[in-house]
């Protein structure tokens, strides 16, 4: 038996990276996968992939800092398969190393408003979607830097640190609803996101991993699809963190 087999598996940011590679595991384990990215994204990749492993599947043009695409998105969703069974809150996008004092305001509210702001108003129509139907299931992708500071990265860590806040705070209102919510604290995994880290920053990513390499985005979507099926009933609330021991 697959671990999502008819799930409904709403994914954001499921064009590229870390949400691309989950998109490919839900529907290896039987998922129907929706991949919600913004309109120009490179998602015809991802959707093929899904198709070549026999999966359903469908895009969304969605940005996840407007409310109102959010909202047509899920709606969507449930209009083509019936029903939103998972949600990967996985959009997200990264920032150039600054201090404290470089860092604009204009620069701040941006990171906060696709990877903080995004993450809530995603859930807030996922998590009503879940009361409508009787349950589901959420998976946030927070950061290593959820859990810990990182100098020169505060608006990213501001966000990531929030993004489990929301993590937390669901967990505890909707654990009587049928609704599990985790989160996933990936250190750094070789995506796009950090494909323009200076050569210089990229031996420091992979120095600082006692495994002495970068993640997979792969190995971070097994932990997906455990948060995201019934092998993890009994877990919610909880951050995943998958770093090779970095926090260790
Ligand atoms: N790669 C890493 O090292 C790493 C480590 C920890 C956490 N993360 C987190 O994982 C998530 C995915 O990162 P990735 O490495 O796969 O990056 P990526 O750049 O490969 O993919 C991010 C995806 O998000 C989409 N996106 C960006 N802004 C959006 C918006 N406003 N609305 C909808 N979609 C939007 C992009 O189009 C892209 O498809 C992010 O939240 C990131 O912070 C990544």
């Amino acid at each position: 038996m697959k671990k999502l087999e008819n799930k409904v598996v709403f994914i954001t940011g499921g064009a590229s990276g870390l949400g691309r590679a989950a998109a490919l595991a839900a529907a290896e384990e039987g998922a129907k996968v929706v991949i919600a990215d913004l309109s120009n994204s490179d998602h015809q990749a991802a959707l093929a992939e899904v198709g070549a492993v026999g999966g359903e599947s469908l895009f969304v043009p969605l940005d996840v800092t407007n409310s109102a695409n959010v909202q047509e998105a899920i709606a969507a969703t449930v209009q083509k398969f019936g029903r939103l069974d998972v949600a990967l809150n996985n959009a997200g996008i990264g920032e150039g190393f600054a201090s404290f004092l470089e860092t604009s305001e204009e620069s701040f509210q941006r990171i906060i408003g696709v990877n903080l702001t995004g993450v809530f108003t995603c859930m807030k129509y996922e998590l009503a979607q879940f009361v409508q139907q009787g349950g589901g299931v959420i998976v946030n992708m927070s950061s290593l830097a959820g859990v810990r500071g990182a100098a020169g990265l505060s608006a990213y860590v501001a966000s990531k640190h929030g993004v489990l806040g929301l993590t937390k705070t669901a967990a505890l209102e909707f654990a009587r609803r049928n609704v599990r919510v985790n989160a996933i604290c990936p250190y750094y995994i070789d995506t796009p996101l950090i494909k323009d880290a200076h050569p210089d920053q990229r031996q420091q990513m992979i120095a600082a991993s006692p495994m002495k390499r970068l993640g997979r985005a792969e190995e971070v979507a097994k932990a997906f699809i455990y948060l995201a099926s019934d092998d993890s009933s009994y877990t919610n609330g909880t951050q995943l963190v998958i770093d090779s021991g970095v926090i260790s």
